[in-house]
């Protein structure tokens, strides 16, 4: 019989002794966040034939607008999790607040944190979209998750992992035991491994950043990003740039061909600099694929895995991708 593919639940199952996180409940957790992403990637494949695209009029907790596709993005996530018996609480980029699992319900020891919809401002011109997750386990003593549950390192996590929702639907996902990539075929509906134990190759031959906010950066960074515009690249040729504007596509790409997406600090609040992307739901889990794919993340200065989230919405710089180009940006960066 000819190979008819490996899904992804029997990866996990078969990979199971090897990983720490791998027990019934986190298969359990993990078959739901795919359902989810399956529902959620469906939405999206249609969102050009209903009137679902677009702005809801509402703004989110970070001050942006939400878009339709977050919110049933979000609701699917919460609605499947809560009912999962294995989550204590459950974290989202779209609510202020940790979202509790109803005294009603069963409740297990995994904290999820996740970014429903990432670049959503996509949605509405046909562009590639993601869903981020990240898991821990829960730390403190009560059967509900707290707050503190959740301020934790990076290197905490137990798993993390991203849908991308483009020309394919793809889950790429790590235990901590290599990096494996599942394509959705929608005849059978299953993720079926893709991309066996990824590896970002050391030094890549692109670079990923929104330029335009130049004017808002400190000299170290114009150092940083201007090194990718004047040096050669694995290939011995000037890196490419590009940039789709959605996090989880540049680092899907990233991570297949080799290449650093940035976000640095910015003064587009002139009170203090900051980065744009959040910690607990975008910048962690990416950094926690990126390292056991044998790359690196770091937010300029120090590994994004050591940082301790202070609280839930924390947002970082992030320098991701291929580990030659990290330490070089980083490197730049340090410079005083
Ligand atoms: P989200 O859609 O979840 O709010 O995330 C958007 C993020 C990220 O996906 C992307 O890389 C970045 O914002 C783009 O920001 P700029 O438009 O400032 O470049
Ligand atoms: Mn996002
Ligand atoms: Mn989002």
């Amino acid at each position: 019989m000819e190979n008819i593919g490996i899904t992804v639940t029997e990866h996990l199952l078969l990979h199971q002794t090897e990983s720490p996180a791998a027990t019934g409940q986190f298969t359990r957790l993990l078959t739901e966040l795919i359902f989810s992403a399956k529902i959620i990637s469906r939405e999206v494949n249609k969102a050009g034939l209903l009137d679902i695209m677009g702005l809801t009029g509402e703004v989110n907790v970070q001050g942006e607008q939400v878009r339709k596709l977050d919110e049933f993005a979000n609701r699917v996530l919460i609605y499947r999790l809560q009912r999962s018996g294995v989550i204590a609480a459950l974290s989202s980029e779209e609510n202020a607040d940790i979202i509790e699992v109803p005294d009603q319900l069963p409740k297990g020891n995994y904290i999820l944190v996740f970014d429903p919809l990432d670049g959503s401002a996509n949605v509405d011109v046909n562009i590639n979209i993601g869903t981020i997750f990240s898991i821990y386990r829960k730390k403190t003593a009560d059967a509900d998750g707290t707050t503190e549950d959740f301020l934790r390192y990076g290197y905490e996590q137990v798993a993390a992992g991203y849908f991308l929702y483009g020309t394919s639907t793809v889950l790429v996902y790590s235990t901590g035991n290599g990096v494996h990539g599942f394509t959705l075929d929608p005849s059978v509906g299953e993720f079926l491994l893709s991309h066996k134990n990824i590896q970002i190759p050391e030094k890549g031959k692109t670079y990923s950043i929104n330029e335009s906010n130049e004017m808002y950066w400190n000299e170290q960074t114009r150092n940083a990003v201007h090194y990718f515009k004047s040096n050669q690249n694995e290939r011995g040729k000037p890196y490419r740039a590009r940039y789709v504007g959605a996090l989880v596509a540049d680092f899907h790409r990233n991570m297949l061909e080799g290449g650093i997406f940035m976000y640095p600090a910015d003064m587009k609040d002139p009170t203090k600099p900051r980065g744009k992307l959040r910690l607990l739901c975008e910048a962690a889990p990416l950094a926690f694929l990126a390292e056991h794919a044998g790359g690196a993340a770091t937010d300029g200065y120090k590994r994004i895995l050591d940082i301790k989230a202070s609280s839930l919405h924390e947002r970082v710089p992030l320098f991701v991708g291929s580990r030659a180009d990290v330490e070089m940006a980083t490197a730049i960066l340090s410079k005083t």
